[in-house]
């Protein structure tokens, strides 16, 4: 039997209703209710604002003015619920056109009606985590093709729980098997190795229903092995891939147009060779009669001695396979090396995706505003592929996932093509205002309530749901590579099991 927790009353109109609140309840902004419609059945509708109200303690009362009569009852509690709709024959989510009877009894969702309203796999698909708003446990499942063949971002400011989300999604797409490059800027990503070995965490798991393990299939690649020694692999990038253009945007001064012009002719010059390194080009380029070569040549070399060119290249199929996460590791490499890395390896990915020659992926950047930063931020190699990704890579089977503490200095080209946006908490004025300029229908409620988001809480909005959604995001299988900090999360609450009829609400509601 679906509990009852209250009563609609007062004035009724289409999107909304208000409703007096039984005292066993235990209502909670955000739950999820329902009542029956006499025309359309059963609606589902969420708790948006709670208000509580005590005759003994108006103003007017504590002053004594007035004298709180004997018998009435000293508290209500009023809610009002946002209408989200029912599903007609075909299966499509609408919205009553006439408003619920005043005196129609509000009942506590179930999950059934939840998941077929909201449009939620019960079963199969990614699992991110638990719908807020429901006191028994419900995984919220997302379909892996709406979220992986489209783009997706993740926003919320530092302590968060990007990252942490962003472990959770990888970890799913290993178990469905979908290839992933990670460019990992901070180093965070190669503990998805490792089991999850957090007390706190480990303790949580059977809430989540997840265990404990590592994965084999992460392979960790770094541009730098002395500073990076774990990784798997050195990331060399193939020098022989670069066209006149490329080293234009890679090259940290601005090149003069004799500068462009030795660039191709040394360019042609070491193509006759078949296979080349960075050092042949330079070496042409030094015979060279021209004093305008010394500038060119120190930018060669700046680049040469990070030594990301260095080495058998890494190639798109050594880091795209059927259930392996590659992760790029960048950490403690130099910012601009860091952009023509990222650069390389996106513009390589969608040229060999293009081609048909690796499978579809995932490409997930972390700190993407440091790489696709907004107008007024100023540009880096990897902006006009990044933005070349965004409009046209779901095309081409190529799926973005870009994460950011600054929403408001990623490009919003980038961001505007995201279809999932998974967010958690912010509060930054100029972010919040680039993410709802970036959301088609953001409404102010949903800023509020990303506002005062407790951590590890997200909301998620776009194509891969019916309705935005929040989800306390579950803990992770893997050990989690940023540094820890204890989450307080609050205690799951437990189902109230004191039956109630509507006579008994209706008593203890007017007990006058
Ligand atoms: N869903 C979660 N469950 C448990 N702990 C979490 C969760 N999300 C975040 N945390 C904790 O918060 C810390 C910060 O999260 P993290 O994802 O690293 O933040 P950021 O947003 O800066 O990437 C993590 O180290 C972890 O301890
Ligand atoms: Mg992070």
């Amino acid at each position: 039997m679906a509990k009852i927790v209250g009563i609609i009353f007062g004035e009724v109109s289409y999107g909304d209703f208000n409703f007096i609140v039984s005292r066993e309840s235990n209502l909670q902004k955000g739950q999820y209710v329902k009542v029956n419609h006499e025309v359309y059945g059963w609606i589902l509708a969420q708790v948006v604002a709670i208000s509580r109200y005590n005759e003994r303690y108006t103003l007017n009362a504590m002053a004594g003015t007035t004298s709180p009569k004997e018998n009435i009852a000293s508290e209500r509690t009023v809610a009002n619920a946002k209408v989200i709709g029912y599903l007609d024959e075909k299966g499509m989510l609408k919205s009553p056109k006439i408003p619920f009877k005043p005196g129609e009894k509000v009942y506590e969702a179930d999950n059934s009606i939840i998941t077929r309203t909201l449009n939620l796999s019960t079963r199969e698909g990614v699992y991110l985590g638990l719908l807020e708003g429901h006191s028994s446990p419900l995984r919220v499942y997302l379909n892996p093709n709406r979220l992986v063949q489209k783009h997706i971002c993740v926003l919320a400011k530092t302590g968060a729980g990007k990252s942490y989300t962003v472990g959770v999604l990888i970890e799913e797409l290993l178990e469905k098997k979908v290839p992933v490059v990670v460019i990992d800027p901070h180093g965070e990503y190669s503990s998805l190795k490792y089991p999850n070995n957090n007390k706190r965490e480990l303790e949580m798991m059977e809430i989540y229903g997840v265990s404990p393990r590592g994965y084999e299939n992460v392979v960790e690649f770094t541009p730098d092995l002395n500073l990076n020694p774990q990784a798997d692999r050195k990331l060399a990038l193939d020098v022989t891939k670069l066209s006149v253009r490329d080293f234009i945007e890679m090259l940290p001064s601005k090149l003069t147009s004799s500068q462009k012009g030795m660039l191709f002719e040394a360019l042609k010059a070491v193509h006759a060779y078949g296979k080349y390194s960075l050092e042949d080009l330079i070496r042409i380029i030094h015979e060279f009669e021209n004093k305008a070569k010394w500038n060119l040549i120190t930018s060669l070399e700046m680049i040469r001695e990070s030594k990301i060119f260095e080495g058998p290249p890494v190639a798109p199929h050594d880091l795209v396979k059927k259930d392996v996460v590659s992760i790029i590791n960048l950490r403690g490499v130099q910012p601009d090396i860091q952009e023509i890395v990222v650069a390389r390896v996106a513009q390589e990915l969608f040229d060999a995706r293009k081609g048909g020659k690796i499978p579809p992926l995932l490409l997930l950047i972390e700190e993407a505003h440091n790489f696709a930063p907004e107008r007024g931020f100023g540009s880096t190699p990897a902006s006009g592929i990044l933005r070349t990704l965004a409009s046209e890579g779901r095309k081409f089977g190529l799926g973005l996932c870009v994460v950011s503490q600054r929403p408001a200095r990623i490009d919003k080209n980038v961001l505007s093509q995201c279809n999932t946006q998974i967010i958690l908490k912010v509060t930054n004025p100029n972010d919040l205002k680039a993410i709802s300029q970036s959301i088609e229908g953001f409404t102010q409620d949903l800023e509020e309530e990303i506002k005062q988001l407790p951590p590890g809480v997200a909301l998620i909005v776009g194509d891969v749901v019916e309705q935005p959604i929040f989800v306390d995001i579950r803990v992770k299988r893997t050990k989690h590579g940023g540094t820890s900090v204890e989450l307080v999360r609050k205690n799951r609450r437990k189902k109230v099991t004191t039956p109630m009829t509507f006579e008994s609400i209706w008593k203890r509601i007017f007990r006058a």
